[in-house]
C-alpha cells in the first residue's frame, strides 16, 4: 500500500490513535500466544508473539509453527483489535530452519564471510514461509571459555573474526530492504558481556574490565548495529555489579547515543522480572520502571511491562515519553517488515524455498569448510590400499544428534548419518564393518581392520543454554575404547562432533588423523564422507583456542604479554608445573591435503599517518599436488601504548583457493584507525608509534614485519 508517507509519518500518526494500554501492548512480547488469547489480541495488550517451547527452548523440540493458527491469530490482530496492528512473529531459527546449517562456532570456522551471509539468508527465506519475521541470532558473545555451553552459539574468541561474521550474518537475514516477505529482522544478542560468565557457568556474574569490555566484547555488536541490524537483546547477566536491563550506559549512552541505534532493544527470558532475582529492585513495579529507564523497549514473556507500566504513568510516576519512544520503535519495525501491507502468510511459499537442492548446497559447503582437520599423519584422504573399515562411535549412526542445539526445525529424515554417507561413497572393492555397542566386539573387530573410523564426541545436550561443564574431556568411556585400539596399533581416525573445544590431548597424540567436525547440519554425514575420501578438502580454521587441559582456562590468543613473558626458552613450558603452555591448538589453526608457505613479506610504507591505511602483503604457494583452500591471517601488536596490548590481534583475513603450484600475492588494506583501543583515558585512539605485524595461517606462525604510526606519517 502506497500511502504516500513515510515510515516515521506512520509512526506519528498511528500513536497519536493509541491508548496508554494499547501502547504498553505493543512492548509485550508472548510466548505460545494462541486463539485462547482472543482478549489479550483483540485489546491490543501484546505486540509480538513468541514460539518457543521454555525458558531454554533451544534444548528441547517443539511442534514447530501451525501456519493456520499463526494466521488465525494475526486476523484477531489485524481484523479484530481496534487499531488493527498487526503482531510480530519471533522464533530462535539459530543455524538455519528446516535446512540445518552447522552450529554458529562451525560456521565461524569456515572464516567464510559470503558462506555465512548465504546461509543466514536461506534461513531467512525458511523462516519468512513458516511466517517467522523476527529471529533472536545472531549470537555475538566473545567467548573464552569452552565450559560455557553457549560458547557453540557464537563465533568465537576474536572480535575481529566475529565483527566480520555478525555483519555477513545481519546482511543475510535481512538483506537490504526488510520489507523483502523472504527476509526477517534479526537480534544481535546477548547485549554484553553474556559470554564472561565466571566459571562458565550459565547467567553467571561478569566481571569484565571495562577497556576489555570496550574493546573485546562490544565490537561485534558494534558491527551489527553499523550493519542497521533491527533489532538487539539484552542480556541476562551482570557486569561489575549492574545488570544488563539496569545498564542505562549501555543500552542507552553507548548504543542509542554513541552509536545510533535506532532498532527494537528487547530483553531476554523473563530478564526484566529477573532484576529482582539479581537483588537489585524490590518488586515488579521497579523491575518495569528501571528497565525502561535504562532503555529497554520490549519484555519477552514476563509480562511485567504490561502488568506495571500503565499505572506507573496514570499515577504520574512514570513520563509518557520513553513508552511513547519505544513504541516508536517497535511500530517503525513492523512498517518497515511489510506487516501492516502483508500480515498473513502466504502458504505456498515453503514449498518454493524450504530445503532447495540450493538450500542443501549451501549446508554442505559450510559443512566442509567448517570441519577443521586438526592432525593428519598422512592417512587422510583414505588411499587405495585400504580395503577394510571399521566405523564406529556414538555418533556414527546418529542423525539428528548431528544437527546442534537450537534446531527447532530440523527434521531427522531429512537428514544422513555418516554411515549412510559412507557407504555410498565407499570405493569398489573396500569392506566397511559398523559397530558401536559393545566396546570389547569393537575392539576385536578392530584387529582385522585397516582403519578404524571413531565417530566421537560429546552430545549436542552438553552444549548449549544452561549446559555448561567442568571437564571438557571426551565424554565417559570413548577414550578407553580408543585407547584399546590404539595399543595394538590399528590407526584411528577420530572424527569428533563438539559445540565447544574439547581438551582432546590423547586423540591428538595418537590418533592417525583428528576431523573436527562440530555438529555440522543436515549435511554433515555427507562432508565427513567426502572429506574422508578426499573429494573435498576439510576448509576449517579454529576461531578459538584449543587448550590441553580444562585447567588451561581461560586460554586465548589476544591475551596481554606481562611484566614476566616467558623467555622463548621457556615458552613451551610456561608457568604450570603439571601442563605444557601453550595451547594444544592455537586460534586460526587448521590443516589442508595440500601445504602453503609464506614469503615476501612486504608493506607499502613503513611510516604511517593515523588517518592511512597499513597496505601489507606477502606470497602464498599451494606446494602440494592437489588444489587447497587456506586462510591468510593478518595479525597486528602495538608494541608500546598507554595501557597494556594483546601480543597479537587479529585485522583481516582472507580465504583463498589455488591450484596446485600457484603462487599468488595477497594483500591486505586496514585503515589505521583499526587500531583504536581505548587508552589510558578512557578514549578509544589510535596511539601513535611501533607496531609489529605477521602474515601467516594461524596465530602462531607467520612472517614477522614492523610499521611505526606517526601524527603525519612522516
Ligand atoms: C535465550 C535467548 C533466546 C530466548 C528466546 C533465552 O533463554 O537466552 O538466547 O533467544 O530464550 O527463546
Amino acid at each position: 500500500m502506497n500511502t504516500g508517507l513515510t515510515v516515521d509519518e506512520r509512526v506519528g500518526k498511528l500513536l497519536s490513535q493509541m491508548t496508554l494500554t494499547e501502547k504498553v501492548g505493543q512492548m509485550n512480547q508472548i510466548n505460545n500466544l494462541g486463539l485462547d488469547h482472543g482478549d489479550v489480541i483483540r485489546e491490543g495488550r501484546v505486540g509480538s508473539a513468541l514460539y518457543a517451547s521454555s525458558a531454554t527452548a533451544g534444548n528441547v523440540r517443539d511442534a514447530g509453527v501451525d501456519l493456520d493458527n499463526l494466521n488465525a491469530i494475526q486476523k484477531m490482530a489485524v481484523e479484530q483489535s481496534r487499531l488493527g496492528i498487526p503482531l510480530l512473529f519471533a522464533r530462535d531459527v539459530i543455524h538455519g530452519h528446516r535446512t540445518v546449517f552447522p552450529v554458529p562456532i562451525a560456521q565461524a570456522s569456515s572464516w567464510c564471510p559470503e558462506l555465512v551471509e548465504k546461509a543466514a539468508s536461506i534461513a531467512a527465506k525458511e523462516a519468512a514461509a513458516n511466517g517467522i519475521r523476527w529471529t533472536f541470532t545472531p549470537m555475538l558473545d566473545i567467548c573464552r571459555d569452552p565450559r560455557w555451553g553457549r560458547i557453540t552459539e557464537g563465533f568465537g574468541e576474536d572480535p575481529c573474526l566475529c565483527s566480520r561474521l555478525a555483519a555477513s550474518a545481519v546482511r543475510g537475514y535481512q538483506g537490504d530492504d526488510l520489507s523483502d516477505p523472504l527476509k526477517i529482522a534479526a537480534c544481535a544478542k546477548h547485549f554484553a558481556g553474556y559470554g564472561g560468565a565466571e566459571g562458565g557457568r550459565d547467567y553467571n556474574t561478569t566481571d569484565i574490565g571495562y577497556r576489555s569490555f570496550r574493546d573485546i566484547f562490544l565490537p561485534p555488536f558494534m558491527a551489527a548495529a553499523n550493519e542497521g541490524i533491527a533489532s538487539i537483546m539484552a542480556a541476562f547477566n551482570e557486569i561489575d555489579g549492574v545488570p544488563a536491563l539496569a545498564n542505562k550506559h549501555m543500552l542507552t549512552e553507548i548504543l542509542r547515543n554513541e552509536w545510533k541505534f535506532d532498532g527494537v532493544l528487547i530483553s531476554d527470558w523473563n530478564a526484566v522480572c529477573e532484576l529482582i532475582d539479581h537483588g537489585i529492585v524490590q518488586d515488579k513495579r521497579e523491575a518495569a520502571f528501571i528497565s525502561l529507564m535504562s532503555g529497554l523497549d520490549m519484555d519477552m514473556v514476563s509480562g511485567t511491562f504490561i502488568a506495571e507500566l500503565p499505572s506507573l504513568v496514570d499515577e504520574g510516576k512514570l513520563s509518557i515519553e520513553p513508552v511513547d519512544a519505544a513504541v516508536k520503535r517497535i511500530l517503525s519495525l513492523k512498517f518497515k517488515l511489510g506487516l501492516f501491507e502483508r500480515p498473513f502468510v502466504d502458504k505456498t511459499l515453503g514449498k518454493k524455498v524450504v530445503l532447495t537442492p540450493e538450500n542443501r548446497a549451501c549446508a554442505l559447503a559450510l559443512a566442509q569448510k567448517s570441519m577443521v582437520l586438526l592432525k593428519n599423519d598422512g592417512i587422510l584422504p583414505l588411499k587405495k590400499d585400504i580395503k577394510r573399515i571399521l566405523l564406529t562411535g556414538e555418533f556414527a549412526r546418529s542423525r539428528t544428534e548431528l544437527f546442534g542445539t537450537w534446531t527447532l526445525d530440523g527434521r531427522s529424515e531429512e537428514t544422513g548419518s555418516v554411515e549412510e554417507a559412507l557407504s555410498q561413497r565407499l570405493p569398489d572393492g573396500v569392506h566397511m564393518d559398523v559397530h558401536i555397542n559393545y566396546p570389547d566386539e569393537i575392539v576385536r573387530m578392530a584387529r582385522s581392520t585397516d582403519v578404524v573410523i571413531a565417530c566421537i564426541g560429546e552430545h549436542p545436550g552438553r552444549s548449549g543454554e544452561a549446559n555448561s561443564i567442568v571437564s571438557l574431556d571426551l565424554p565417559p568411556g570413548q577414550l578407553e575404547r580408543l585407547k584399546a585400539i590404539a595399543d595394538m596399533g590399528i590407526p584411528i581416525v577420530a572424527v569428533v562432533f563438539a559445540g565447544r573445544p574439547l581438551a582432546i590431548n590423547w586423540l591428538s597424540k595418537r590418533a592417525a588423523a583428528v576431523l573436527y567436525a562440530w555438529h555440522p547440519g543436515i549435511e554433515g554425514g555427507r562432508a565427513i564422507a567426502e572429506i574422508l575420501f578426499g573429494d573435498v578438502e576439510p576448509g576449517g580454521r579454529l576461531p578459538v583456542t584449543f587448550p590441553r587441559a580444562t585447567g588451561q582456562i581461560p586460554i586465548y590468543y589476544n591475551h596481554k604479554p606481562t611484566g614476566r613473558p616467558l623467555p622463548p626458552s621457556l615458552k613451551e613450558y610456561g608457568r604450570y608445573n603439571d601442563c605444557l603452555d601453550q595451547p594444544l591448538y592455537p586460534f586460526g589453526f587448521g590443516l589442508s591435503y595440500t601445504s602453503f608457505t609464506y614469503e615476501k613479506l612486504e608493506i607499502v610504507k613503513n611510516r604511517i599517518g593515523t588517518d592511512d591505511s597499513i597496505e601489507v602483503s606477502c606470497t602464498v604457494t599451494n606446494n602440494g599436488e592437489r588444489e587447497g583452500e587456506e586462510v591468510v591471517q593478518f595479525y597486528v601488536r602495538d608494541c608500546v601504548a598507554s595501557v597494556t596490548r594483546p601480543v597479537k590481534e587479529l585485522k583481516a583475513f582472507r580465504r583463498i583457493c589455488l591450484a596446485p603450484g600457484e603462487k599468488r600475492i595477497i594483500n591486505f588494506t586496514v585503515p589505521v584507525a583499526e587500531l583504536s583501543f581505548t587508552n589510558i583515558n578512557m578514549k578509544k585512539t589510535v596511539e601513535p608509534g611501533d607496531f609489529l605485524f605477521w602474515i601467516g595461517p594461524n596465530s602462531m606462525e607467520g612472517l614477522e614485519g614492523s610499521f611505526r604510526v606517526t601524527v603525519d606519517g612522516d
